[in-house]
């Protein structure tokens, strides 16, 4: 088992003493950011939010100011009338600068916004609480680097990687023989080739059980979201693809397990609800008196189910598992291709069971860097994203 975690040591930002812990919700007004307010708006004894960082939903980040105060806010775009006017003691400042003014940073921004704040933060020896896979998908090698160079921590929000991190609270030292992640399998699990190929956004957009973003809705439809976990997995645990596998489970209750060398398997369980595992990395190493959502009732629940997941009906899956034993540039280029597919899919360009042939006919055409700098990393996703929009334009035609 790698180096994941150390003992927290918390109460400083700024140069000031502070308690409650305080918090920099990178992304706070899209879906894991809004959660993520509930939690520190449920406990303001033990959280405080000291900086916020939207996109482009100024109103609702306008909002989010005035409620927290908070002393850092960012914001894509120049021209922002609902920012127009901040509160006293507001400023703006660069959302890596902002990573490092607080204590920990909850990186809940979608695709790549993310990596270099969570790398700023790690090399200044941040605990970081991660959501944000694509930046472990696209530079887990550099964002390790950056943390054991710079002493920060990982802490997965992903519930299926919280799940697992949980089981390894206390098992240090000992050998991990396969990490199960756990994938409800999305909205068209039941849905044979000739079906898929006739889905509409609207209908990608409904989840089964989870309430996510659009991009990463879609990616769970296709199942290229676990196949991103694979990845991730891989590099928050130091584990190698080999011994990361799917499992169907349809209920999302049993959020990832652990199997360790003598054949013991760990599990946690939960309400499917992202507050909890938000709540958990933000929390670490105590655990809060109150749960963030409803308790899990097995009794009534009755029946779990699991079963073995469908890659050719679901090819995403494949290349993204493909993509993380290759290494190198590969999960890049996968990722960037995954991201201009989705959306063209969401436009109404491509159909939803072309968005594995763009990916497919990206990866094909790449020529993997191995072990690549963070400029090899960025260039292999700006190709990526030029080739698989290229590709996209032809499947549509
Ligand atoms: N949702 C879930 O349940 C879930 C579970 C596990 C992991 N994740 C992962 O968590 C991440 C976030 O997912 P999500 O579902 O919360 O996505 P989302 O709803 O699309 O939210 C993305 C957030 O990032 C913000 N953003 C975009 N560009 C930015 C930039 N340059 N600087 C600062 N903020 C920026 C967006 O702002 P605007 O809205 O203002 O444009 C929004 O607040 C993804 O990587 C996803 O894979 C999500």
């Amino acid at each position: 088992m790698g180096p994941l975690l150390s003992p927290l040591s918390r109460g400083r930002y700024d140069g000031c003493v502070s308690q409650p812990l305080g918090v920099a919700v990178l992304g706070s007004t899209g879906s894991i950011g809004r959660q993520a307010l509930d939690v520190i708006r449920q406990l303001p004894d033990r959280f405080e939010v000291v900086a916020l960082a939207a996109g482009r939903n100024h109103e609702l980040l306008a909002r989010q100011i005035a409620e927290f105060r908070p002393r850092f806010v960012a914001w894509e775009g120049d021209a922002a009338p609902a920012l127009a006017t901040l509160p006293d003691g507001t400023q703006t400042i660069g959302t890596e600068e902002m990573a490092i003014a607080c204590d920990v940073p909850l990186i809940a921004t979608a695709g790549a916004a993310g990596l270099m704040p969570t790398l700023a933060a790690l090399r200044a020896g941040k605990p970081v609480a991660i959501a944000n896979k694509e930046v472990l998908v696209m530079a887990g090698h550099i964002v390790r680097k950056a943390m054991v160079d710079g002493g920060g921590e990982l802490r997965p929000v992903d519930s299926e990687h919280s799940a697992i991190w949980q089981c390894l609270w206390g098992e240090e030292g000992h050998a991990i023989r396969r990490v199960l992640l756990t994938a409800s399998g999305g909205a068209f699990r039941d849905l044979d080739e000739a079906q898929l190929a006739a889905v509409t956004p609207e209908q990608a957009l409904n989840h089964p059980t989870w309430n996510m973003g659009a991009k990463i809705t879609v990616d769970s439809a296709s199942l290229m979201n676990k196949g991103m976990e694979t990845i991730e997995a891989m590099w928050l645990f130091d584990v190698p693809m080999e011994k990361v596998e799917v499992v169907l489970h349809r209920e999302s209750i049993v959020h990832s397990l652990v199997e360790f060398s003598d054949g013991s398997v760990k599990a946690q369980l939960g309400v499917p609800d992202m507050r909890l595992p938000i709540q958990c990395a933000l929390a670490y190493p105590e655990r809060m008196p109150t749960p963030p959502a409803p308790a899990l009732d097995l009794a009534k629940l009755g029946t779990l189910h699991f079963g073995t997941p469908d890659m050719a009906r679901f090819p995403c899956l494949r290349l993204a598992m493909e993509a993380g034993r290759e290494g190198g540039t590969y999960p890049a280029v996968m990722a960037a291709a995954d991201e201009v597919a989705v959306y063209r899919f969401l436009d109404g360009d491509i159909r939803f069971t072309d968005i594995p042939i763009v990916i497919d006919a990206t990866l094909r055409r790449h020529t993997g860097v191995a072990d690549p700098d963070l400029d090899a990393v960025l260039e292999a996703d700006a190709w990526a994203r030029q080739v698989a929009a290229s590709v996209a334009t032809g499947a549509h035609a």
